[in-house]
């Protein structure tokens, strides 16, 4: 898939050592509930068990070709129905302030209803975590509250998780402004 800016293709084991010097920094992993990663072999795992999964995309800027994050639709945990998934997203930390997440994002969702043809996309994101707020403030989905203590993290912090979902009436709503690079 691609947006004006930037290409989003299934991860390839090449990517290990580019994706390990984005995901060794704590503030990116850390803000989604993983840990930095600490090897390139790590890394490789991770796109072997991980990655390799359906809907997991790795996004690149089309100007320099470099890995700059990963967008995804993934199942819903806190779901029993599998015609909602749950939107995730991370950008390297010298790429943000850019609009790549929101630009990557966008173009995940029109995918999601328009060809996979989702009844509903939801998204979580921690309390704490603002920057991932505003990304999903921009894509128009609804709040539907927060489940307090929802997320142990790695590190035994106890999170808040604030739960937002687009269902297909909503997607109808803001699809113009989806399709608006
Ligand atoms: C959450 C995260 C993806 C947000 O990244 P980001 O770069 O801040 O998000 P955006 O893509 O929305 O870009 C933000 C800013 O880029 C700026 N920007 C610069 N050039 C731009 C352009 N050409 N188009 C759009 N925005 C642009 C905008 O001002 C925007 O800020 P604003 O909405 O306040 O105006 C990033 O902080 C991250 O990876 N965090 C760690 C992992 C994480 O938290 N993942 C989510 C788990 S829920």
């Amino acid at each position: 898939m691609e947006t004006k800016r930037l290409v989003l293709r299934p991860f390839q084991i090449e990517d290990a050592k580019q994706l390990y010097e984005l995901a060794k920094d704590i503030n990116v992993g850390t803000n989604a509930g993983w840990p930095p990663h600490k090897s390139v072999e790590e890394s490789r795992k991770i796109i072997e068990t991980v990655f390799c999964q359906d809907d997991q995309y790795a996004i690149f800027l089309k100007e320099t070709n470099e890995l700059i994050g990963a967008v995804g639709l993934s199942p819903d945990t806190k779901r029993l129905n599998p015609c909602i998934k749950s939107l995730g997203y991370w950008i390297g930390q010298k790429f943000w302030g850019n609009g790549y997440a929101t630009e990557a994002s966008k173009r995940v969702l029109i995918y999601a209803f328009e060809e996979k043809k989702l009844n509903g996309v939801s998204v979580v994101h921690f309390s704490i975590n603002e920057k991932s707020k505003n990304v999903i403030s921009k894509l128009g989905f609804v709040y539907e509250g927060t489940l307090r203590y929802a997320s142990r993290r790695y590190d035994g912090v106890e999170l808040d998780d604030v739960e937002y979902l687009m269902d297909k009436e909503r997607y109808e709503k803001v699809k113009d402004d989806l399709w608006r690079e």
